[in-house]
């Protein structure tokens, strides 16, 4: 099932619950919470209490993906605020299994994320425990950067591993995802898509919403078209 997680971090967070409203209008399906610290990544947004106000105003899965260092750190307090699945990156964990463990006993779906530098040959161990890998077709930190075309390889290799290993957890697929790149990252394998900048836009995030989906949808091979 192709799914749109769209990106908060474009959004107008002064209307925050209009804003995730009008993305749901439009087809959005899971809420991506970009969480980075100002270490890991160059750049500061927010954390557990933006998830809070978030689960007050929207029964959609709030998808948590931390560009944080010392994440361990912080899971109870993720889980505490509603959060449903929270993501990692391979980068910062020493120890990535502790930390995957650590989410699903606090009864979260764990996700594990690569930069675009970082081989997929890195997450073969961790795969059968994850409910989702995120590729990073950007490098993290911004909305509004342009889509690495090099990292569609990483997806497809992904896509075949999941295949040969027997394994069902999710593509994911964050950075540059728009009306123009949208078809390639389907067509590679993804299936769950974040998208920020290319949904959020005053008085046209419904329409944009849609439209993204009806792309993605459309290049989908039959099993991943569906809805539901
Ligand atoms: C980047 C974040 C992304 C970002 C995507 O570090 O992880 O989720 O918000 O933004 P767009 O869709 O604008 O590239
Ligand atoms: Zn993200």
């Amino acid at each position: 099932m192709i799914e749109l997680a769209f990106s908060i971090l474009a959004s107008d967070f002064a209307h925050l619950a209009d804003e995730v409203a009008a993305a749901e209008r439009g087809g959005g399906t899971i809420v991506h919470v970009d969480v980075m610290d100002g270490h890991f990544v160059p750049n500061i947004t927010f954390g557990p209490p933006m998830v809070k106000s978030l689960r007050a105003v929207t029964k959609l899965p709030l998808d948590c993906h931390l560009m944080i260092e010392r994440p361990d750190d912080f899971i109870s307090e993720f889980a505490a605020a509603g959060a449903d699945m929270v993501s990692v990156h391979q980068e910062v964990c020493r120890h990535l299994h502790r930390t995957l463990q650590l989410i699903a006993d606090h009864k979260m779906l764990p996700g594990v994320v690569i930069n675009p530098a970082t081989p997929v040959e890195t997450l073969i161990e961790v795969l059968p425990m994850v409910h989702h890998v995120l590729v990073m077709s950007v490098n993290p930190g911004f909305g509004g950067q342009q889509f690495l075309p090099f990292t569609l390889n990483k997806i497809a290799y992904l896509a075949e591993l999941r295949e040969e290993l027997g394994l069902n957890f999710r593509i994911e697929v964050d950075g540059g995802v728009a009306h123009d790149t949208v078809a390639q990252v389907v067509e590679a394998g993804a299936d769950m898509l974040v998208a920020g900048s290319a949904v959020f836009c005053p008085g046209k995030t419904e329409q944009n919403a849609r439209e993204l989906l009806a792309l993605a949808r459309a290049a989908a091979p039959d099993k991943l078209a569906q809805k539901g």
